[in-house]
């Protein structure tokens, strides 16, 4: 088995290999990608290794290095995703050889720290990544919402493109962060400008723009489909969702239930987020939701996704509106070592990350 950079003729054998690999048990989805450097290219400074055994690509890892912010200060951090082992290979240490490769590339860029996500469902990444001393920073929540429909969406929200112009909403949004760890220096969101998004190419129709309710809210989110960049299909709906589905029409209405395609069909999922509110009025920042849930299902969506630190206390009110909640952790360490970092506060979830 070697270890190697991927070169763009392995993306067919990538995106295979990434089709076969499930995570976690629950709600599972299986990827369908076509471009597997879509999402890497999302990042400036990305690479991809691969495993290879007798020509076949049997594993896969990619980093980025981003400038985060951890403390009160921006440092290096490489981002490890995409880490895949076909399943006739899985025990044989190809994560671990992955990861190393992975930790000695972000190192030699200059990373301080490395950083990954682990669904709390996905039990061999669990036992993997506390066998190579990473530590929970944060511990974070995926909501699942449906998309509604338009005569749902009369909350007349305005759309933007542009972060820095429409209203005080969106410039304040990174002072809203401030105090987040993770955010990411050189989002590619904050490079927008003008009136028209100049969209990298690598991300192209992926940014549904910025929401916010007009006349003085201050209250915003944004909105990205994710199904350009990484095309899902349902592999597993557990057993509780299967019996509501199939319920009649009212009581899915009620339990806010999504119209799931059937298994095989590509899924619309949309990811919201940046969501800055206030809370001492949550009505506001709810009403802004339910507008943009609608927009995504204007859009064809038929699922809203939001991933949100624990601790923020906007998961009390979308737990109300979600139909599905999944559970993980942000695990942190620095590259090589094991030694035990910094505690973070509540962390950032950067929507490129997903
Ligand atoms: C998670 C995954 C990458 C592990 O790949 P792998 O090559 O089998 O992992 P390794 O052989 O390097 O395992 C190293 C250690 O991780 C733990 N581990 C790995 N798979 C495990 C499992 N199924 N059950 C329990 N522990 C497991 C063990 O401690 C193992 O050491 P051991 O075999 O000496 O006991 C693989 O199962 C996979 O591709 N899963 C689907 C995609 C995924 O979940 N990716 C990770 C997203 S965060």
């Amino acid at each position: 088995m070697i270890i190697r950079r991927a070169e763009p003729n392995d993306n067919k054998a990538l995106c295979l290999l990434d089709s076969l690999c499930t995570q976690g048990q629950g709600l599972v989805f299986s990827y369908q990608r076509v471009d597997f450097f879509l999402r890497p290219r999302l990042y400036d400074n990305w690479a991809v290794y691969l495993a290879e055994e007798n020509g076949s690509v049997i594993g896969s890892i990619s980093t980025s290095l981003k400038k985060v912010r951890l403390g009160s200060a921006y440092v290096d951090v490489g981002y490890f995703f995409d880490l895949r082992v076909h399943p006739d290979q899985r025990r044989q240490g190809i994560a671990v050889d992955l990861i190393q490769a992975a930790a000695e590339h972000v190192l030699q860029i200059g990373a301080q720290y490395a950083y990954t996500y682990v669904l709390g469902s996905n039990q061999p990444a669990l036992t993997l990544v506390s066998k190579l001393n990473m530590f929970t920073a944060a511990s974070f929540r995926v909501f699942f919402l449906s998309t509604l429909d338009e005569s749902s969406g009369n909350q007349a929200l305005s759309r933007s493109f542009n972060r820095g112009t429409t209203s005080d909403a969106f410039i304040n949004a990174e002072n809203y962060f401030k105090n987040y760890d993770f955010y990411p220096r050189d989002s590619i969101l904050s490079s927008f400008s003008g009136s028209q998004p100049a969209l990298p190419s690598s991300f192209p129709q992926s940014f549904c723009g910025y929401f916010n309710l007009p006349a003085g809210s201050s209250v915003q989110g944004a909105l990205w489909d994710s199904s350009v960049l990484s095309p899902k299909v349902i592999d597993r709906v557990p057993l509780a969702l299967q019996a509501a589905a199939a319920m009649p029409l009212f009581v899915r209405k009620l339990m806010g239930l999504p119209r799931m395609p059937p298994k095989g069909k590509p899924l619309r999922i949309h990811h919201l987020f940046d969501v800055v509110w206030e809370e001492v009025n949550p009505g506001q920042a709810l009403n802004l939701i339910t507008g943009i849930r609608a927009c995504a299902g204007i859009d064809g969506g038929q699922i809203v996704i939001c991933h949100l630190d624990k601790r923020v206390p906007l998961c009390d009110h979308l737990k109300k509106q979600a139909f599905y909640i999944m559970e993980g952790n942000l695990l942190l360490r620095t590259p090589l070592a094991g030694e035990k970092p910094l505690p973070v506060s509540r962390a950032y979830f950067d929507v490129r990350d997903f």
